[in-house]
Order: C-alpha cells, then sequence, then structure tokens
C-alpha cells in the first residue's frame, strides 16, 4: 500500500532551505533535489538561506560538488536546470530583515514549503521571523529531527510553533517514514489474504527488530554524545517501524485514517519497563572527538515493548539497535510459536518458522521453513527469498521521497505530534530510570547482559545478510 499522493493539497511553487550551507545539505539535500530534477518531479525556485556570505554562484558550485560527493554521476543538463533553480538570500536567522529578504525572494508565491535544515533550538525563531514577516499563510513548514528530547520537551516545542503554524502546516522529519521497506511491510500486510491472518498473537511467539551499525559515531560526537541509541534511532525510527508492523489496517488510505491508526497502535504500547532495557557503549567511544569525559550515553540499546491490544497482548516486540555492531543491517523479524510435536523424525525442530523483512542495505522478504531436502537428514531449513529490488527496480532514497512529499503536500510520511508524545510516553520510564550503561566490545552484539532479554523466546535470531 503506497501513501502517497493520498491527501489533495497544492504544489507547492517555492522551496526555501534554511542553513543550505550546512552539513546536511552536503550530504543529503543536493543530492535529493537533483534525484529529483532528473526524475521530472521538481517543478518550483529553490531559496537558500543560510548566515554565509554566498553568492548564489557559490551555492551551485556547493551544489556540484557535494552531488558528486555523493557518487552521482552527474549529467550537466539536469544539473543545469537545477542550478537555474537557485537563488540565495544571506541573513543572520536572529534577525529581523533576513525575513524581509525571504519575503522579497519569493514573492507573489502563495505556497511556499520552508525547509528547517536548522538546530532545534533555532526552529521557533524561524518559524516566528516567518510569521512576522507574514510568510506562513499557506506555508507547510518541514523540521528537521529532533522534536524533542522527552515528552516535556517535545510538548514545549509544539507549543512554541502552534503559536506561529497550524499543525497541519507542521511537517516533522524522519527519514524512516521515507523509506521503501515501511511502506513494504504496510503493502505486504494489507494486500496479501495469506499474511494478515497469520499476523496476530494466534500464531506469533515474539517480534523482532534489529537496526545495527558497523560503524561507529565518526565525526558526529558533538550530536550524538548529548543523544544517545535509543532517542536517536528507537523513539523515532524503530517506533516507526513498530507501527507500520502492528497497527490496525487503516479506515482508508488517507492521511488521517492512516495517522489515526498508527497512533490507536502507540497507545496500546505499554509503557517501557527500565528492567527489560540494557544500555551498552563501544569500547572506544570515550575517545571520539565530542565525546564528553566519562560519558555515560549508550551506543547500543536493547529493550522489551509490550502492546496490550486484542492482536498483540502477549507477543514482546524486542528491539536492539547499535553502533559498531559485527554488520550493518535493519530488519523486522516475525518469529512463529512452534509446531507440536507429532511424534515425526522432524518434527522435533527447534528452530520457529520466520518472517524477515529486511529494510536495510537492501529491502527484501523471507520466509523460513521446514521442508523435506534429500541431501541431509537432519533439521529441513529453507529460506524462501525475495529482494524487492530485484522486482521493482531501485526505488528512491528517503529524503528524495520526503522532500518531494513537502512538496505535493503529502503529510503521511511525516510524524504527528499526538504520535510523537505517544512515543516519548512510551520510552520516558527508560529516560528517567536508565540502567547502568555496559561496556561492549566493538564488533559484538552489545554487552552479553542483552542476550537475557529474549532467552524465553530462542534468543536473538538473524540477522539475514
Ligand atoms: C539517523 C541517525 O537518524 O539515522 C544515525 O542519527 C543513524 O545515527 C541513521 O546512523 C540511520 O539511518 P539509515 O537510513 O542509514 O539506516
Amino acid at each position: 500500500m503506497t501513501t502517497t499522493g493520498t491527501t489533495q493539497s497544492q504544489a507547492t511553487d517555492v522551496l526555501v532551505v534554511f542553513g543550505i550551507t550546512g552539513d546536511l545539505a552536503r550530504v543529503m539535500t543536493f543530492r535529493s533535489l537533483y534525484r529529483l530534477e532528473a526524475r521530472g518531479l521538481l517543478d518550483c525556485p529553490i531559496v537558500g538561506v543560510a548566515v554565509d556570505a554566498w553568492t548564489v554562484e557559490q551555492l551551485v558550485q556547493r551544489a556540484r560538488e557535494s552531488i558528486v560527493a555523493t557518487g552521482e554521476q552527474l549529467d550537466e543538463t539536469v544539473f543545469g536546470r537545477l542550478a537555474a533553480r537557485f537563488s540565495y538570500v544571506h541573513g543572520d536567522f536572529t534577525d529581523d530583515a533576513t525575513y524581509g529578504l525571504v519575503a522579497d525572494a519569493i514573492k507573489g508565491d502563495r505556497t511556499p514549503v520552508f525547509y528547517l535544515e536548522v538546530p532545534p533550538f533555532l526552529f521557533g525563531t524561524v518559524v516566528k521571523g516567518l510569521s512576522d514577516a507574514g510568510l506562513t499563510d499557506g506555508a507547510r513548514v518541514v523540521v528537521e529531527k529532533p522534536f524533542g528530547s522527552d515528552a516535556a520537551t517535545a510538548r514545549a516545542l509544539a507549543a512554541e510553533l502552534h503559536q506561529f503554524i497550524d499543525e497541519s502546516q507542521l511537517f516533522r522529519i524522519d527519514h524512516y517514514l521515507g523509506k521503501m521497506g515501511i511502506d513494504e511491510i504496510l503493502h505486504l500486510r494489507f494486500a496479501n489474504a495469506i499474511f494478515e491472518p497469520l499476523w496476530s498473537r494466534d500464531y506469533l511467539d515474539c517480534v523482532q527488530i534489529t537496526m545495527a551499525e558497523s560503524f561507529g559515531v565518526d565525526d558526529r560526537g558533538h550530536f550524538y554524545d548529548p543523544v544517545g541509541a535509543l532517542r536517536d534511532v528507537v523513539v523515532n525510527h524503530l517506533m516507526q517501524l513498530v507501527s507500520a508492523a502492528a497497527m490496525e489496517p487503516p479506515a482508508r488510505g488517507d492521511l488521517r485514517s492512516v495517522k489515526e491508526a498508527q497512533t490507536t497502535l502507540f497507545r496500546a504500547v505499554r509503557e517501557a519497563d527500565p528492567a527489560q532495557y540494557v544500555r551498552g557503549q563501544f569500547d572506544g567511544y570515550l575517545d571520539v572527538k565530542g565525546v564528553a569525559a566519562g560519558s555515560t550515553t549508550e551506543t547500543f540499546t536493547a529493550l522489551r515493548l509490550d502492546i496490550d491490544n486484542w492482536r498483540w497482548a502477549g507477543v514482546p516486540f524486542f528491539i536492539r539497535a547499535g553502533k559498531r555492531l559485527p554488520v550493518t543491517q535493519t530488519e523486522l523479524r516475525l518469529v512463529f510459536k512452534r509446531a507440536p510435536k507429532l511424534g515425526f523424525p522432524w518434527s522435533n525442530s527447534p528452530v520457529p518458522n520466520q518472517v524477515v523483512i529486511r529494510l536495510d542495505p537492501s529491502t527484501g522478504i523471507r520466509l523460513l521453513l521446514h521442508a523435506e531436502r534429500a541431501d541431509v537428514t537432519e533439521e529441513g531449513v529453507i529460506n524462501l527469498d525475495m529482494t524487492f529490488a530485484d522486482e521493482g527496480g531501485e526505488g528512491a532514497t528517503p529524503y528524495e521521497v520526503l522532500l518531494h512529499a513537502a512538496m505535493v503536500g503529502d503529510g503521511t510520511r511525516f510524524a504527528r505530534q499526538d504520535g510523537v508524545e505517544e512515543t516519548w510516553r512510551v520510552m520516558q520510564p527508560l529516560l528517567d530510570a536508565p540502567p547502568p550503561v555496559q561496556a561492549y566490545a566493538p564488533g559484538t552484539w552489545g554487552p552479553q547482559t542483552a542476550e537475557a532479554l529474549t532467552a524465553e523466546y530462542g534468543g536473538w535470531h538473524g540477522p539475514w545478510l
């Protein structure tokens, strides 16, 4: 099920990127805009705003270098079309005059998208500046993550922004909502009659989510250290995955129905229990530039969630995520109850059936079944694998999907305040009473104690490499 294009919003007539000289633009934005241009999906001017005293030529040069650095083969015709869209406003975000310059740059445009690639403490300042300059009517404002650092700060930030814009104008980025894998899960669940009846506590023993990254924090110490794994990827990205895996079919495909189904699911998730929460830190983390001396920030987290509803009661959702793990791989794994022992030689199989949906680095689905094999006498586990890319070609990258969604006004691709508050509610006990952080060696699956979480359920499975 694709939820794109289900809302009837007006397409934007100008994209304004605040912070266009920064890192995110260098790594993500220019490339995404270039790819949208190549696919014929860009249809408006682009105004960059930043504090650096650049000319538009410098901006175009930065765009070119950034796109090439991401490994794209630059097509000069496509790049020429993109470059022609750029203009540049140089100004301080705390200075009212900057918003006057922005107003001049977009005059006549009625449905601007303001994309705030700025630190969250500036969201309020920029939105107020835009509002005071009379630019927010009919506008959409896209904000980068994180949205708050707990339930209270997320609420306070929303209250601050809601003074100037309505919730329907606020598009919170969670790039997992632009991932092919999330769409594929919804499609798989709701377009196939063979899965839906099995997708519940009647047949499932547990659900496991693994987000493993073999790389570390590199040059992101300053950003990562005050955040940690739980806030960096679990409360946002992996909760989006939980909701795609666990929500009821939405009543319809429109924005409101999809978000209602998601929020209903979040409401049914019990507050997480700190006794079922493991925090790890890889050896060497304290030497990373930007990390505070003696930091106890977690770079690995493993936890259990329980969902109190008819579909899921009694089926734990186990989540583990971390840096410097053995592989880079994200997957959702449904582990089925064991088949009864019927006295056949093969019926003592310790391996339960599993459905695996791989999200990264490529997307695919695997069914793990038992079958008669002529070549071996023991256990006959076979994998039925399908890689989505082999069926449907290369998909768009998450930021392309999100920027396009913001420009056409598809809010399903963005997090809504009620969902954000619910996910913070679930995680809040873990933030309030975090267990001590435990060391782990780089290249391992985190602290040993993470194993105990799933021990009753046959341990962690996978990942499917
Ligand atoms: C980001 C986190 O939001 O998501 C990073 O800040 C993480 O720490 C990244 O590595 C993972 O995203 P992806 O798309 O590469 O799986």
